[in-house]
């Protein structure tokens, strides 16, 4: 890990106030992040956080450049919602991670309701990629090429990609990124692909179909759409990330982090374990070194998508819905200090993990498979191990 020489007057400087961005760097990684979307930055209080370049150094469109809004109709592009986001990163001297060129979901139903041949989704693809890629070229540090391909089980997803061209829709999107944007990053992205599993297993064929199709992807991107108590262990996680590195990924990142709470409102023995849980994936991230950054999906509880997907759930991110700073915020600056300032860091949780129910109630019966819920696929109940 790569230690700057300042680091240990910036901590002297600013002691417990450092902030995450600032120490992320310090530890020798590339940027502590955060999802915005266009109708937050009409909020003062909101970018006064996320502007703050110490906090936040790199930014990810939470809507603006997907399928839906960058061509709406055959033909017709639009970029006004992505490139408000691009021209706010640019402006504030923030990384861009860009999001995302081919997903079945926000996908118009000019795409996903034709009735197309190989030859015409591979074109459409390719056109859409070359314009929404091209538009943006030289500003994106990474793509997320392919979002979102595989099921739980690892098999593929059904989708119009899928159903018409097979697995070949995403060797021909790798192409297409990298003739459109030469210098931009390519990733493959996806959720519950953080922890070993079938669905970590079929990422890594998928690493390996592009390169034998003779594409080229540089780094899995890793969504962390985790629940509270049920964040892998740190040593998972670093397994999954360096199986990935292993298949020929040169880095690896979490593109989307939350930890959000089953039920709400979240107890102060909850928020603790919350807290355990960011500070788990951060060391995480510090322990492997192809992982370069950590960015979350949003940064407060005000804008989080959770609620809208599954309600009563929630309370997810670092910061509270009025912007006071969590357990959480203080756990994942705490990992990070330790390790700009050259310590392992705790290696045992901050705080004693307990897990309660707001009600106090027995937990109940579950059904679903542990990592079967998350990404907004309609699961509302508890899971299984
Ligand atoms: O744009 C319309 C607006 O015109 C309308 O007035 C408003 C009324 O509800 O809806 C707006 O669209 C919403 C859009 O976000 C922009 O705010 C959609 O309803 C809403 O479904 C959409 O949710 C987004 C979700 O992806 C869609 O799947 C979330 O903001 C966004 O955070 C979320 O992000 C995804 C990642 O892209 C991929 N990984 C999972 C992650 C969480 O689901």
């Amino acid at each position: 890990m790569r230690l700057l020489a300042p680091v240990a007057a910036l901590l002297a400087v600013h002691g417990a106030s450092a902030q995450l961005h600032q120490l992320a760097v310090a530890a020798g990684k590339m940027y502590f992040g955060s999802a915005t979307d266009n109708g937050e930055l009409n909020d003062a209080a909101y970018v006064r956080i996320l502007t703050d370049p110490n906090e936040f150094g790199q930014t990810t469109p939470g809507n603006g450049q997907k399928w839906q809004y960058t061509q709406p109709s055959r033909g017709s592009f639009s970029y006004s919602s992505g490139d408000q986001i691009a021209n706010f990163a640019k402006t504030n001297n923030m990384i861009l991670r860009c999001h995302t060129l081919v997903w079945h979901s926000q996908l118009p139903s000019w795409v996903s309701s034709g009735s197309w041949t190989k030859e015409q989704l591979t074109s459409i693809i390719e056109t859409h990629i070359a314009n929404v890629a091209g538009h943006y070229r030289g500003q994106c540090y990474a793509w997320d090429v392919v979002n979102e391909a595989l099921n739980e089980d690892g098999t593929f997803r059904t989708s119009v990609f899928y159903t018409v061209l097979g697995e070949s829709f995403i060797p021909i999107a790798f192409k297409a990124a990298a003739a459109a944007d030469p210098d931009a990053k390519l990733y493959y992205n996806d959720y519950n692909i953080e922890n070993t599993g079938a669905k970590q297993a079929a990422t890594l064929r998928i690493i390996g179909s592009i390169k034998q199709a003779g594409g080229r992807i540089d780094g899995v991107g890793m969504q962390a759409h985790l629940i509270v108590g049920s964040t892998p262990s740190q040593r998972n996680l670093e397994a999954a990330m360096n199986s990935y590195v292993a298949a020929g990924a040169s880095e690896v990142t979490y593109t989307e982090l939350d930890i959000r709470f089953s039920s709400l409102p979240p107890t102060a023995a909850g928020l603790r374990t919350q807290a355990d849980d960011y500070a788990t994936v951060t060391r995480a991230c510090l322990a492997v070194d192809a992982c370069i950054g950590i960015t979350i999906w949003d940064f407060t509880d005000k804008y989080s998508w959770i609620p809208n997907t599954f309600p009563g759930q929630g309370a997810a991110l670092l910061y509270d819905e009025n912007f006071s700073k969590k357990p959480a915020w203080t756990a994942v600056s705490t990992v990070l200090a330790a390790a700009a300032t050259g310590g392992p860091g705790p290696s045992t949780t901050l705080t004693t993990v307990t897990t309660t129910t707001t009600t106090g109630a027995p937990a109940p019966t579950c059904t679903a498979a542990k990592w079967g819920q998350c990404g907004g696929d309609g699961w509302t109940g508890c899971t299984i191990a």
